[in-house]
This record gives structure tokens, sequence and C-alpha cells, in this order.
């Protein structure tokens, strides 16, 4: 059989719920589902509770991340409105600056008027990494383009969308963006049998755009998992929170793809550990890497996952070989289902000395 050994993805949009929602999901748990989907280092959002807005905030998460992650990790800041002064302090210690242009979980909604002002604020080196759906994507471009800063869109949510950023980066503009597995591998055919497990910011798309998704790859700059656990009481309740588990998933998704010959295995690795670390500007987790079992096709699971939510929507798509062991600074973390990384293990990623959009 044959095994094939690749860096390991490092998934620049994870949410893993410490402070504030570990019912959901918690440092340990998701980087050890991390680990298990051949992710090597996480960049976890700050739509926490409390958000990761100052020092205090974040010092809490950063000695969490610390005592408890057995995977490599970066962490976000977030902005929660009222003075803009801890955004350049905290800047050099963020992988980036979060912000939230349109409603989704959490409380870090961002009022438009305060748009030009927030970015102006941010020093970098990391970029400024957006929600934004599809009309305030537009308002990202611009004030980005009036600070000069470099943008970074998150999941964007459309192939028009998609355009619009391939458009403003040829003229010139510091663009980035990603694209999450669920745009690529669900669409609103799955809904009917979803219901709120299909419920995501932004949400799915209809069969013909997922296509079209796939046929313009080529302007994406990363594929991120968007890992957003929520408890399945909370997904059949009457106000099912948006979101959706990935981390243990996009590699088998991807590895399929591969298979399929929809992607090739070095853009595969472009768009899940070179772009990421590039666009982030970090060094790459120290002596990693992944062994992959290159064996299939099968059906994800419904059960067995690490996540705390503990299911899946990918459950029965088809996916392609098996994560047999992931080694981190140079130790074997994860082999044959089993966790090896004692709590603590993971480290934060180093920043490059240099953090250009592009080489
Ligand atoms: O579906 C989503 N869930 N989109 C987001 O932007 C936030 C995320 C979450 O934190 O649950
Ligand atoms: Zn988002
Ligand atoms: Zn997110």
């Amino acid at each position: 059989m044959e095994t094939l050994t690749a860096p390991g993805m490092v998934d620049a949009h994870v949410h893993l719920r410490e402070p504030g929602a570990a019912h959901k999901e918690d440092i340990w748990t998701g980087t050890a589902a991390a680990l298990a989907g051949g992710v090597v280092a996480v960049l976890d959002m700050p739509n926490n509770t409390p958000p990761i807005v100052d020092e205090e905030t974040w010092r809490r998460k950063a000695s969490a991340f610390r005592a408890r992650a057995v995977a490599d990790y970066g962490l976000f800041l977030g902005y929660a409105g009222g003075a803009v002064d801890p955004l350049p302090r905290l800047a050099p210690r963020a992988v980036g600056l979060k912000l939230y242009l349109d409603e989704t979980f959490g409380n870090l909604l961002l009022g438009r008027d305060r748009l030009a002002e927030v970015f102006a604020a941010w020093p970098g080196p990391g970029p400024i990494a957006i929600h934004a759906e599809s009309a305030s994507i537009r308002i990202a471009l611009e004030t980005a383009a009036g600070t000069g800063r470099r943008v970074h869109i998150c999941h964007v949510p459309s192939p028009d969308d998609l355009l619009s950023i391939a458009s403003a980066r040829e003229k010139g503009l510091e663009v980035t963006c990603e694209v999450t597995p669920h745009h690529l591998f669900l669409s609103t055919a799955d809904v009917p049998r979803l219901g709120a497990f299909g419920q995501m910011k932004p949400p799915l798309l209809p069969p013909a755009e997922v296509q079209r998704f796939w046929e313009l790859l080529g302007l994406v700059d990363i594929i991120a998992s968007d890992h957003a656990p929520h408890t399945r009481a909370e997904k059949e309740g009457p106000n099912p929170p948006p979101g959706v588990p990935g981390l243990e998933t996009t590699l088998p998704l991807l590895f399929w793809a591969v298979e399929q010959k929809r992607l090739t295995w070095e853009r595969l690795w472009e768009l899940v550990y070179t772009r990421p670390l590039e666009i982030y500007g970090l060094k790459p987790p120290a002596e990693a890497h992944i062994e992959v079992e290159w064996r299939g096709p099968y059906r994800l699971g419904a059960r067995g996952y690490r996540t705390k939510c503990g299911w899946s929507p990918y459950a029965g798509k088809m996916a392609y070989g098996f994560i047999r062991c992931v080694t981190l600074h140079r130790r074997t973390v994860f082999a044959e289902g089993r966790l090896l990384a004692q709590p603590g293990e993971g480290r934060p990623l180093q920043r490059a000395e240099s953090c250009s959009q592009r080489e």
C-alpha cells in the first residue's frame, strides 16, 4: 500500500471556543482534532466570550493555549469598538486582526463608520482578516485601497465575490482570500438533509455555484476549514447558531478531489500550507510532517470524531486517504488513531523575518 508524506495542513481559520464555550470545543479537543485531521497548526479566531480584544483577554487566551494545545497555533486579535490603542500594542503578537463586517456568531460586529479608523490603526505585520458577506466585501476592499492596508477575505461567500477580489488584486490591491471546504463539498442540495447542521455564515451555495468555485479555484489563496463547532442540542434547538466543524475532514475531502483530478497534489499543499504561512508571515511548524495511507475512496462517518461537538456535516460524503501518523517538533504526536502528544506540546507559530504577501 502506498504511503505519502506531506507537510501537513496549516488551517488558517478555526474557532476552538476557549474561553467561553468549552462545552462546544476546547483547546485540547480542538487541537487533538486538528492532529487527527493532519492539521499541524491552526490560526484561532477571536470571537470568544469574552472576545479577545485587549491585553487582559489576550494574555488569558495565550496562556490557555500554552498550557493545553497539542498542535501549533497562532491567535487572531479582534476589535469590539471603543479605543483602538490595544491594536498597535498587540499587533506584533497576533497573526492578524479579525474584523466582522456582518452579523455572525459572537459579539464583534463592526459598524462601517469605524472601518477606516480601525484599518488605519492596525500596523501589521499580519493582515486584516475579514468576515464580510457580499455587500460589505466591496466596502472592505475600498477601505483597504484608501488606507493601504493588506486584507485577507475569509470564507469568500460566492464565485462572483471571488471575481471581484481577483479584479481588485489585478488593480494592485494587496488582497488575498480563502474558501472553505463546505463551500466546495456541500451545497444547498444538502440542506434538506442537514437542516440546521448545514447552516453557517456565509451560507451554502447552489450546486452550480459550487461548480463555478471549483472552476475558479486558481484565484484562491487558501482553503481553510472555518471549523466552527456547536453542540447537537444547540443545532437542534430553536435558534441554531451558524457554523460546522471541519478540522478532521478537510484533507480527506481534498485528497478525494486530488484522486479525481480536480486538484493536483502540489496545488493542494499550496492552498493549505504554503500560502497560509506566507500570507500570515509565519515560519513553518518545526520538524513537522504527516503520513497518509493513500487508499479509498470511502464515505466519511457520522461518528468517531475527536471534535467535542461529535458530528460532521460531511457524513456520507466521499473522501480518500487516511492520516496515519503526524510528526511535530520531531516527535510522533498522533499515530494509528492514537493521540500521543501531551497538553502544552503545541507551540505558538513564529513570525518569519519578512512578511510580504507574495514572494
Ligand atoms: O458559521 C459561522 N460560524 N460563521 C462565522 O463567521 C462564525 C462561526 C462561529 O464562530 O460559529
Ligand atoms: Zn466568519
Ligand atoms: Zn469563522
